[in-house]
């Protein structure tokens, strides 16, 4: 097992460090001349321009993928998409429209709602397109299209390098339709493809930095509560930087948006709560900055997350991590870099198994 983690400590950290190259390679999977091709995928520019609606269907981290790529593909797409969580979608009778495309995102292919909610839509006979990472699998066999993701196997309960290679399918995905439909320009689909490029070596520099994260993290590592608030994308990114402190680090966590904080949550605000504030969309960045001074004023601890040149973070945070700039449709691949290593050092400096979290599976094959 030791060759096998070629020196890091344990899994979660090398597959952490793997994330430039699993990028880079799905992103290069499709990459012929600058331009995309996704005929290996299946996909034809007819099936593009027939999608009215996209459902994404998953569970854990891959959901929180498609949070993100609701965003980013309704923005750039400019048709609806709705996101759902597998085990929930298979037992509501979902209402499919008949043009819809139903993308459902599993790192094993083998998760039990999620195989069963792609049964149920190709039962009422609507598309289905996979993202998946593990060649061969369930869904990746019975999905009508498959993306793969070029992960390569990952060994840690705790998804890192997978999470990062879904985000980059949804952001080709989004921006493929977006050329075929219309909705960007050509200038626009060429910058957004160099936006793509630059990602790999963009999430290096932060992993570069990493023992800033691990100073933080020993000092938090007490915390009983870690509350990670943020608008838009920055919320989805604050779901999946939650749901990694709680998986490993067993600190209660919560992510919420923002905005949602004075109906309910801001109750449990104390002395020294941890507050984490995520902050990449430049439009939603004062929006939460006073969010955030309200979770001060009654004594929360804050941490900061946002991108270099948005300094005026320090006047209400305790604590700020800085990432580089990416088109903000992007930020989520860079943002949640350093909420994985807090995940990771928080349970480190707690003692925990940090690979095998207690009660957890890799992945789940019973309902
Ligand atoms: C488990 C794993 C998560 C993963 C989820 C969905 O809970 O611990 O990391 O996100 O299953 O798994 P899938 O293989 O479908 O992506």
């Amino acid at each position: 097992e030791a060759a096998e983690k070629a020196g890091y400590e344990h899994f979660m950290m090398k597959e952490i460090h793997e994330q430039p190259r699993a990028v880079k390679d799905t992103l290069n999977s499709v990459l012929k001349d600058g331009k995309f091709d996704l005929t290996d995928i299946g996909l034809a520019e007819e099936d593009i321009r027939r999608t009215s609606q996209i459902y994404i269907v998953a569970c854990g981290s891959a959901y929180h993928v498609g949070v993100v790529a609701q965003y980013v593909i309704e923005d750039l797409v400019k048709i609806p998409v709705r996101v759902e969580l597998a085990s929930e979608f298979r037992y509501r009778k979902p209402i499919l429209d008949p043009n819809g495309l139903v993308i459902i995102i599993s790192q094993s292919g083998e998760t039990a709602d999620s195989l069963a909610a792609l049964r149920e839509t190709k039962a009422q006979g609507i598309r289905t397109l996979g993202i998946v990472n593990v060649v061969g699998s369930s869904i990746a066999r019975e999905a009508d299209k498959v993306f793969y993701t070029l992960a390569g196997p990952e060994i840690s309960v705790a998804t890192t390098k997978a999470y990062s290679t879904q985000l980059m399918a949804s952001y080709i995905l989004a921006i493929e339709f977006a050329k075929v439909k219309n909705t960007i320009t050509e200038e626009q689909y060429e910058n957004y493809i160099a936006e793509l490029q630059a990602i790999p070596e963009k999430i290096e520099k932060i992993i570069e930095d990493k023992e800033r994260i691990q100073w933080f993290a020993a000092k938090q590592a007490n915390a009983k509560d870690a509350f990670f608030v943020g608008r838009g994308i920055d919320y989805a990114i604050c779901m999946e930087g939650s749901l990694k402190m709680k998986e490993i680090s067993y600190v209660h966590s919560e992510a919420y948006a923002a905005g949602e904080l004075k109906h309910g949550t801001i109750s449990l605000i104390e002395d020294g709560t941890l507050v984490i504030g995520v902050l990449t969309q430049p439009e939603l960045y004062e929006k939460t900055i006073s969010n955030m001074v309200e979770c001060k004023s009654r004594g929360a601890y804050l941490m900061g997350l946002t991108t270099y040149g948005n300094y005026s973070i320090e006047d209400t945070a305790d604590f700020v991590v800085y990432i580089p700039k990416t088109d903000e449709h992007f930020e989520a691949s860079l943002a949640v870099i350093p909420l994985q290593l807090m995940g990771y050092y928080v349970s480190v400096a707690k003692g925990l198994d940090v690979d095998k979290p207690r009660n957890l599976a890799k992945s789940v094959t019973v309902e």
